[in-house]
């Protein structure tokens, strides 16, 4: 398996340094062999290279790095954003870029309540907190279509097109059924989030796909409809309800990050940019952190998730049990490790960034 690795920003390479730790240890102990190749695409190669910090000017991103990282079995990556770079110009250009380039049409997102972590929700514990939301993730308001007009003026115009193809709702759709079957929990229901009483023709669309799909090729599996602002009361009300969520890319940006709090935060969500037939991305949900950086206090955790979830979906895609099988250990050590814990927030681990990795190291060594 050869591995692509992207550090990026801040504390992006401090948490990518722990998987890649966990990595070595998994593999020693199924026993595969692997690659890794590093990628310098931070912010400050983008400045150091002319890049105007204010509006994009150059690429973040060279069409021959991209070629090179479609020859790789994954990507790793550990955070985008930079303090002196204005919002849009990394986000954009390097993590929407490689999505839609390589055509990662779903972004996966585990919501599971690892044991001895605190979550915000009063009586609500791993048994309740555990479903996955399917995000659609090459399409919606993220193309970019649409524009400006009269900009600076009274008369101001901007437009941002929601794209909504029934090809993209098809296949994001169809991987939600897959998944759920895969997954094969007691629940087996596919519940669609979108917003059909307002966007009446992209939701039909949607909603139309879902219900055909899954009446003619998944029979066996439940389905069940939420409106996006209903789908974020039932989030905290019943997590218990949920097994996989399916929905278009920006209610997924959304609810991913309700979802992520539930589950304890951003130092222990993870999420993987799909394409089951191509390159996939994997990456921790939490940013780069600027005021943290250095200082060897971010939580890993999310980051040896994605690296869990990195080996697990690579091993599913090419049929590669080793690599299954290592995904699972390398789980079933974070959850080995997360109730030793203090918390799962920057700072108050209780232990060093470095330290966590060396846990959960051993955990996978004592497996
Ligand atoms: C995410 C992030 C990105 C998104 C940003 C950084 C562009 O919030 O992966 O959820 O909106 O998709
Ligand atoms: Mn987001």
């Amino acid at each position: 398996m050869r591995i692509a690795i992207i550090g990026g920003d801040g504390t992006g390479p401090e948490v990518a340094a722990e998987g890649l730790k966990v990595l070595e240890a998994v593999a020693e102990k199924v026993g595969f062999r692997y690659e890794t190749k590093e990628f310098n695409l931070s912010g400050d190669r983008y400045l150091q290279a002319g890049g105007d910090p204010k509006f994009p000017s150059i690429p973040v991103i060279h069409d021959s790095e991209i070629e090179e990282l479609r020859t790789f079995d994954a990507i790793y990556l550990g955070a985008v954003g930079h303090p002196d770079i204005a919002p849009g110009i990394l986000e954009k250009g390097l993590l929407l870029k490689l999505r839609f380039t390589l055509d990662q049409y779903i972004n996966l997102r585990p919501v599971k309540l690892y044991p001895g972590v605190w979550t915000p929700l009063k009586d609500k514990g791993p048994d309740d907190i555990d479903f996955v939301v399917v995000r659609e993730n090459t399409e919606g308001i993220y193309t970019g279509m649409g524009g400006v007009q009269y900009k600076g003026t009274p008369q101001e115009v901007s437009t941002q097109m929601n794209c909504t193809t029934r090809f993209g709702a098809e296949r994001a759709i169809r991987y939600a059924f897959e998944f759920c079957r895969r997954r094969n929990s007691r629940k087996r229901m596919v519940t669609l989030v979108h917003k059909t009483n307002v966007l009446t023709f992209a939701g039909d669309t949607w909603f139309r796909a879902f219900h055909e799909i899954g009446e003619k090729e998944y029979p066996d599996i439940k389905r069940d409809y939420n409106h996006v602002d209903a789908c974020c009361m039932w989030f905290v009300k019943n997590p218990e309800f949920y097994d996989v969520v399916v929905t278009d890319n920006i209610f997924g940006d959304i609810i991913t990050d309700l979802a992520a709090i539930i589950q304890g935060g951003l130092g222990v969500a993870a999420g993987g940019n799909l394409n089951p037939k191509g390159v996939s991305m994997y990456e921790p949900m939490g940013g780069s952190a600027p005021k943290y950086t250095g200082k060897k206090v971010i939580n890993p955790i999310a980051a040896i998730a994605a690296m869990a979830m990195l080996l697990r979906e690579t091993g599913s895609h090419t049929g590669n049990a080793q690599l299954a099988e290592a995904g699972n250990r390398v789980e079933a050590a974070i959850m080995a490790v997360t109730p030793m814990m203090k918390s799962q927030a920057a700072a108050q681990m209780g232990y060093s960034t470095t330290q966590v990795g060396d846990l959960v190291v051993r955990a996978v060594r004592q497996s």
